[in-house]
């Protein structure tokens, strides 16, 4: 399910340019900087193959992998802070939304929280978007090796309080660190019962 061979299929700016829903996906959603195309990495595997960097707003388009045509993972570009135009970042925020809204084969979002700064306003409204398009998703705490084990526990109980007030929560948090390696497995058996 996560070979070394997934490879990227298409960058997508319009919803015009989706391609075709043809198999089932999860996508990777959360704040710029958070972690998301880190984490595709992680799980498939590999360095490079979503662009990650420190520059806020670094993935700006909608990104298709695919392993050996079986599901998509989607990289999705970063809301909230980001180092792009006003009317770029609103584009993307446009795309966002309706990729969100409207993609009959999206198995689950995985909404990815910072470990150290738990759940933000920005992440609620996405969250609120999710329970309106009734698409299920899920947290992963991203970064976890960035903080020591008493300062996780608190941001822990924050996530786990914001997220049951969301109808289309799954409530179990997954907690991860694409640096060490940490919960990859644990993801991709998540993953793996969905698609
Ligand atoms: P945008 O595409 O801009 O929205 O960002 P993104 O969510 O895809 O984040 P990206 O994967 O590009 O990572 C942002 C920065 O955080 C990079 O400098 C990564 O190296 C770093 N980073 C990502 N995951 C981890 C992690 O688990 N631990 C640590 N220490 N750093 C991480
Ligand atoms: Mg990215």
């Amino acid at each position: 399910l996560f070979a070394a061979q997934t490879e990227f299929v298409k960058g997508v700016v319009a919803m015009d340019g989706m391609p075709p829903d043809d198999r089932l996906e999860v996508c990777f959603a959360g704040r710029s900087n958070v972690g998301k195309s880190s984490l595709i990495n992680a799980l498939t595997g590999h360095k490079a193959l979503a662009r990650a960097s420190n520059t806020p707003g670094r993935t700006q388009e909608i990104n298709f992998f695919t392993a050996s045509d079986s599901h998509y993972l989607v990289d999705l570009p970063g809301y909230g802070y980001a180092k792009a135009p006003i009317q770029t970042v609103e584009k993307w925020q446009r795309l966002l939304k309706a990729y969100l809204s409207g993609r009959a084969t999206l198995r689950r979002a995985f909404v990815l929280i910072d470990s150290r700064h738990g759940v933000k306003s920005v992440d609620e409204e996405i969250m609120d978007r999710l329970d309106k398009s009734a698409v299920t998703f899920q947290v992963v705490l991203t970064k976890a090796d960035k903080v020591k084990e008493v300062e996780r526990a608190a941001i822990l109980e924050q996530v786990r309080t914001a997220v049951a007030k969301h109808p289309a929560a799954y409530p179990e948090l997954i907690v991860t660190s694409s640096e060490k390696g940490w919960g990859i497995d644990v993801l991709r058996a998540v993953i793996a019962t969905l698609v």
